[in-house]
């Protein structure tokens, strides 16, 4: 059980990035139990989560949503009418904190005339020293900031805000915990997702997740396991297995191959579908092919992120493999398992880029021929190596490459789908698509978007879906 600190709640605990570098091998578990004077604080009363960036981010706004429903609160439908707004947001890029603070900037009016409305931010920004100085600074609006190690303290934090509507600050920058028993309220109903480890170890040295995130730390097989029958009971048709780094699961609990022993695990649960992000080439087993390749319930659709197909880059990025490592990689998995669909993240413009470096880039695309890539221009995050690398290439250069790399992976991609043209997929059905309510959408096991038409009713079924139409990022289809 973890101990509530009430002495403490006036002074800020700001963050500290240097500090939030540590990696010690053990890793700690504790679970979580709910503070009895906070079992009816949410009575009549209603919360709002806006959620950025990864899966990681979804699956904590799933947590906070229950330990709010585990209070009282009920959910509301816009966030004029909740109580509390919480922004759980993402650092990956600067873009992405860019839109964050100019949504809390255009709630000040609002949060003016609505001092008893409590409006917070969570989540990775919320780590990032720089950014906590800024809210401080320019966004009197925000009363409460807390980070990703202390979601389980939320409860306390609100029980704290209600006493007396004082600016919260609260991030610890550590290397984290392992935190069972919280509550969860699940946004979709036909997958749902479940964290294997948290943090990352890999420093890779334009990241800044382990810094928001802590060190690499497993969560028990058995913990993981039993998450996934609960799924498996609630109906739900596939589980998705999430970490920055999956293949290096279990190394922190001295697991030998701990990522292959697992997804062995829950593929044996019966689970209709598995798949598991991110995977990372530099920890890959050759064993985990092999079980992708036995277990029909584990998807054979891969995302290996590569970041530049330029050694001199990778080499600067501190991946730890080379090109022609990764080629190696991609082709044994190919040859185990042709069908297998790969897709992937690339980054444009790191510090020095030069052109030739980037035209390697395009020439692992084309060799690759990815069926979908993230790309991105490089963002440069204060107090990660990168940042203070020299950096000259303009940012109409950076842009013209990012153009240029995505005409030829919507290219490529656009040829890739081609061969799924009049054929039979296995669908699992999302629900309406957001997009056009006539149709519905959902992913193939090969993970491609499927937007179909059907009748009533199909909603979290694995549907047969006749391919009539495909693009580079979608397929058109009709049920059987
Ligand atoms: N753990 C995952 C990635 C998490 S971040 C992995 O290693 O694959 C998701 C993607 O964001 C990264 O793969 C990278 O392509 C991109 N990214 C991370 N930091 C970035 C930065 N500073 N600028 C631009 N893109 C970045
Ligand atoms: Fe970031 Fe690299 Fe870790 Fe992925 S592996 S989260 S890119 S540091
Ligand atoms: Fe963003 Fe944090 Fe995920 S920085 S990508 S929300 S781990």
């Amino acid at each position: 059980m973890i101990a509530m600190n009430k002495k403490n709640q006036n002074a800020f605990q700001l963050p500290n990035q240097k500090n939030a570098t540590k990696r010690t091998k053990e890793t700690v578990y504790s679970s979580f139990a709910l503070e009895e004077d906070a079992r009816l604080l949410g009575r009549g009363k209603q919360y709002y989560i806006k959620t950025y960036g990864c899966q990681a981010n979804v699956r904590d706004s799933e947590t906070m949503a229950g330990l709010f429903e585990m209070m009282g609160f009920s959910e509301a439908d816009t966030l004029e009418n909740a109580d509390i707004i919480l922004f759980n947001t993402c650092a990956v890029r600067r873009a992405a904190e860019l839109h964050v603070l100019g949504e809390i900037g255009s709630l000040k009016h609002f949060k003016n005339e609505h001092p008893d409305k409590l409006l917070g931010i969570c989540g990775c920004m919320a780590q990032e020293d720089a950014v906590v100085d800024e809210v401080l600074k320019k966004y009197p609006q925000v009363d409460m900031i807390f980070g990703t190690h202390n979601l389980h303290r939320l409860p306390q934090l609100i029980i704290d805000w209600y006493k007396e509507h004082k600016k919260i600050v609260e991030v610890f920058s550590e290397e984290g915990r392992v935190i069972e028993d919280l509550p969860v309220k699940r946004t979709m109903d036909a997958k749902g997702f479940v964290n294997i480890m948290y943090g990352c170890n890999k420093f890779c040295t334009y990241c800044i997740v382990p810094y928001t995130r802590g060190k690499e730390r497993s969560r028990k097989v058995e913990d993981i396991i039993a998450e996934i029958k609960e799924l498996q009971l609630s109906g739900r048709k596939e589980v998705v297995l999430l970490g920055q780094n999956v293949n290096a699961y279990g190394k922190d609990i001295h697991m030998e191959d701990g990522f292959t022993k697992l997804l062995e695990s829950c593929a044996e649960t019966g689970i209709e579908r598995i798949r598991f992000y991110t995977s990372h080439p530099r920890d890959y087993s050759p064993t985990t092919i092999d079980i992708m390749q036995k277990y029909p319930n584990v998807m054979k659709s891969l995302h290996l992120p590569v970041q530049s197909g330029s050694n001199e880059i990778l080499r600067r990025m501190a991946r730890g493999y080379t090109v022609d490592q990764y080629k190696k990689l991609f082709d044994e998995m190919k040859a185990k398992i042709p069908e297998i669909t790969f897709t992937t993240d690339l980054i444009v413009g790191f510090p020095g880029e030069t052109d030739e470096q980037f035209q390697q880039t395009l020439d692992l695309v084309r060799y690759c021929r990815f069926d979908l890539a993230y790309s991105f221009v490089y963002s440069p995050r204060s107090g990660t190596p990168a940042a203070s690398m020299k950096d000259d290439i303009p940012p109409e250069v950076k842009k013209e490459r990012l153009h240029i790399l995505n005409d030829l992976l919507a290219e490529i991609a656009n040829e890739n789908n081609q061969k799924y043209l009049h054929k039979h997929l296995k669908v699992l059905c999302e629900g309406r698509s957001k997009k056009n309510k006539d149709v519905y959408s959902g992913y193939s096991e090969e993970n491609k978007l499927v937007n179909f038409r059907g009748e009533e009713g199909l909603e979290n079924r694995i549907v047969d879906v006749e391919i009539t139409n495909v693009h580079s990022f979608s397929l058109d289809g009709k049920a059987l």
